[in-house]
């Protein structure tokens, strides 16, 4: 049977962040945070050999896979697999403006053709027992325009989807890069007000320039649900408030020993299949904002170069032991 999903709070899809690592984290953190795979390109998961190095998902649902593409067969074996893998929803990027995606045919530039987008939305949609979603963008290029935005939303719901995520900014295809993409075209949150009064039934779950954790939950009040991108790759261990802010737990998640050691848990059987950056990257942040943090920054790094996981492992229990208060 269908799961009924909650997106109230949605971690943003993020290359080379929201990798398999990283969600597991999360996970620990937040038992009910709907999670994001990062992009990834259709060709490059029907054809990888790879595929449980960047897409497994070890029970961190509720999750959706996010695909790159605008081949029919493609996306539609892309859902197949992302299904076999236990994901919960098949996410198409529409919002990517770098000149690769472009290149490739898809991402941002797709919003040109809201035909095709549809066409693909149909075709991803394999069974019941996966959704399927797109996030896109308000438009493109410099200037507002909400009939374009209307129109597109208008054409690609014809597909019956249920879920759209929209960062809400236009994307600007020539001239600036991703990172200017991500900031640099102004946000209008208007527009998802206005497309979810035409579409009530519709979930519509708001992106961009969500800055912290308490304007997450004023902002969820109003939209459907909120997802974040850059917070989070910041400060992944802010997910620990989450389940009681978002989901009516009744306590914060605390950081402590257990976190540490059921990260090394997850991570320790995949030594030597993923680089030792990837696999640590994630927990690096926990010194984020933390004071004297530094002489444990500078034993983490040099104790990676030569991958010793027991002796990693016991710095960040150190430093949480240490810490404990500063950290929760
Ligand atoms: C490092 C990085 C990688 C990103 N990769 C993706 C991606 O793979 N797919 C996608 O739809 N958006 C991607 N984005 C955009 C985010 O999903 C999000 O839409 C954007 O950062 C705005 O949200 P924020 O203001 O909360 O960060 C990426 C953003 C960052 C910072």
């Amino acid at each position: 049977m269908k799961k009924v999903l909650d997106r109230k709070f949605c971690v943003a899809p993020m290359m080379g962040y929201t990798t398999p690592y990283a969600r597991n984290l999360y996970r620990i953190l937040s038992k009910n945070t709907f999670l994001f795979s990062e992009m990834i390109a259709s060709k490059t998961l029907i054809n990888s050999k790879n595929l449980q190095t960047i897409i497994a998902n070890e029970q961190q649902n509720p999750i959706a896979l996010q695909v790159g593409g605008s081949e029919y067969d493609d996306l539609k074996l892309s859902s197949k697999i992302a299904y076999e893998l236990n994901y919960d929803e098949i996410n198409l990027n529409v919002g990517c403006p770098s000149k690769a995606v472009q290149k490739g045919s898809f991402g941002a530039c797709l919003m040109q053709d809201k035909v095709l987008v549809r066409n693909c939305l149909e075709a991803m949609k394999i069974n019941k027992n996966i959704e399927v979603s797109i996030k896109c963008r308000i438009g493109l290029g410099k200037d507002f325009n909400y009939d374009f935005f209307e129109e597109f939303i208008d054409e690609i719901l014809k597909s019956e989807i249920k879920v759209v995520y929209v960062h809400a900014r236009n994307a600007i295809l020539k001239g600036i890069s991703p990172k200017g993409n991500r900031n640099i075209p102004p946000l209008n949150y208007n527009f998802v007000s206005k497309i979810k009064s035409k579409y009530p039934d519709i979930t519509f779950i708001l992106n961009g320039g969500i800055s912290s954790i308490n304007k997450a939950v004023e902002l969820s009040k109003i939209y459907d649900g909120v997802m974040l991108g850059r917070l989070i790759q910041n400060n992944p261990f802010c997910l620990k408030d989450v389940d009681r802010l978002f989901y009516n737990e009744s306590n914060n998640y605390i950081i402590s020993e257990k976190t540490i050691k059921d990260y090394f848990n997850f991570i320790k059987p995949k030594k030597g299949k993923d680089s030792i950056y990837r696999l640590l990257s994630p927990l690096l942040n926990i010194f984020f904002g933390i004071p004297d943090a530094k002489q444990f920054k500078i034993d983490i790094h040099s104790k990676m170069k030569n991958q010793n996981f027991d002796n990693l492992e016991q710095i960040f229990l150190k430093f949480v032991n240490e810490k404990k208060l500063l950290i929760n």
